[in-house]
């Protein structure tokens, strides 16, 4: 097998130290995994980089990306710049420009973490919410007008478009059926949101017809998060638009344990262009540089993209090191309610990789 090859993008805060430990973690499956091998090439983009030159990534990015088969991010976002201007510079950029229009978000509490719910519902937590990564309510159409006027004007516009509907209500009941479950929780709001709510549903209610196997419940967003609380074990594959499944992939998050686990692959099912992964936490200005960062989000990430390459042994064989850490409790960082640093955390699962301990 050639090595695969991979874009390695940092970023900012604590993206470029968990970036840094998944690719040692990386490095060991190599080690372990026979024919398994990486290419990897670190791309030093992000608000440093803006600060230079004035620009998140340069002109030709994307098309310096193009060629590799993944591309592996940490997080953007400086505390002396606009989130806007981080976040569409560089995220955003490469999301919409390689039209990476499935969002996947797995959550599940992982053996031997508490979270907050009461362990029996906690235990139930195996869910996958499927985002749509492309249009909706952050297609970035609208505009600002009367600029410092008292009648200043800002306007979003969501945008869904039939074909973007059908894509991604696709790729949604093509997760839920390869899930043993084979459940679908289409999430809308189209009893406020009366045009473009309303052509989800329709196209959401067509494209399912193909799937006559499939479980498919519906639930209006503000009545999910009730759900995802009080009743985690009736959800297994969830699909919701930009803004709403953003929402609820932290509250499941959150469910999960912390926000230092959560892993998300940003994944154009076209293969045409790279897919990206990331872990779903943001550059956390609190404890950035302060090496304590939790980097299993980053390791559950690299997980996601070893499946998407093809690689199913590794990553079922870095998912199994994950919970085995996790259920012996003895190194947890500081989210976690451990007192491991980032360096102890990667040591203890690469240990696990290696059959070392
Ligand atoms: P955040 O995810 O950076 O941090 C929220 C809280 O969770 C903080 O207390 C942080 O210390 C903690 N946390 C996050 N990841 C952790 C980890 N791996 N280990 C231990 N603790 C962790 O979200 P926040 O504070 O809202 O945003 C900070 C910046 O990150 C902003 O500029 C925001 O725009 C950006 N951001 C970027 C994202 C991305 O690049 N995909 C996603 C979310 C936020
Ligand atoms: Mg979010």
């Amino acid at each position: 097998m050639p090595a695969h090859r991979i874009a390695v993008i940092g970023g900012d805060g604590i993206g470029p130290e968990v970036v840094e430990a998944g690719l040692r973690v990386l490095d060991a499956l190599a080690g372990a995994e026979p024919g398994l091998s990486f290419d990897f090439t670190r791309f030093d983009w992000g608000s440093d980089y803006y600060r230079r030159n004035g620009c998140m990534m340069p002109e030709d990015g994307l098309a310096r990306l193009e060629a590799f088969n993944a591309i592996y991010f940490g997080a953007v976002g400086d505390p002396e710049l606009p989130d806007d201007i981080t976040l569409w510079g560089l995220r955003l950029a490469i999301c919409q420009g390689f039209d990476q229009y499935a969002n996947v978000r797995p959550t599940r509490l992982l053996p031997g973490l508490k979270g907050p719910l009461r362990p029996e519902l906690g235990a139930a937590i195996d869910w996958v919410i499927v985002r749509e990564n492309s249009e909706g309510e952050y297609a970035g159409v609208g505009g600002r007008a009367h600029r410092g006027l008292p009648i200043e004007v800002g306007m979003d516009v969501a945008v869904f478009t039939r074909a973007g509907i059908e894509r991604i209500a696709r790729f949604a009941c093509g997760v839920a059926m390869s899930r043993p479950r084979q459940l679908l929780t289409v999430v809308t709001k189209s009893n406020a949101q009366r045009h473009g709510m309303v052509l989800w549903d329709t196209v959401v209610r067509e494209v399912i017809r193909d799937y006559p196997d499939l479980t498919v419940d519906w639930m209006l967003v503000d009545a999910m998060t009730q759900r995802m609380v009080n009743k985690p074990g009736t959800i297994d594959t969830v699909l919701a638009t930009n803004l709403h499944a953003d929402i609820l992939s932290d509250l499941a998050a959150a469910l999960g344990g912390s926000l230092g686990i959560g892993a998300t692959a940003n994944i154009d099912p076209s293969r045409h262009r790279p897919s990206m992964f990331e872990p779903i936490h943001g550059s956390a200005f609190d404890i950035m540089g302060k090496g304590i960062a939790n980097p299993l989000g980053s390791f559950w990430t690299a997980s996601l993209m070893l499946d998407h390459l093809g690689e199913k042994s590794a990553a079922r064989r870095l998912m199994s090191a994950i919970e085995v850490v996790t259920d012996r409790g003895e190194v947890l960082s500081p989210d976690l309610g451990g007192t491991a640093d980032t360096k102890a955390v990667t040591d203890a699962v690469i240990g696990v990789i290696k059959g070392e301990n």
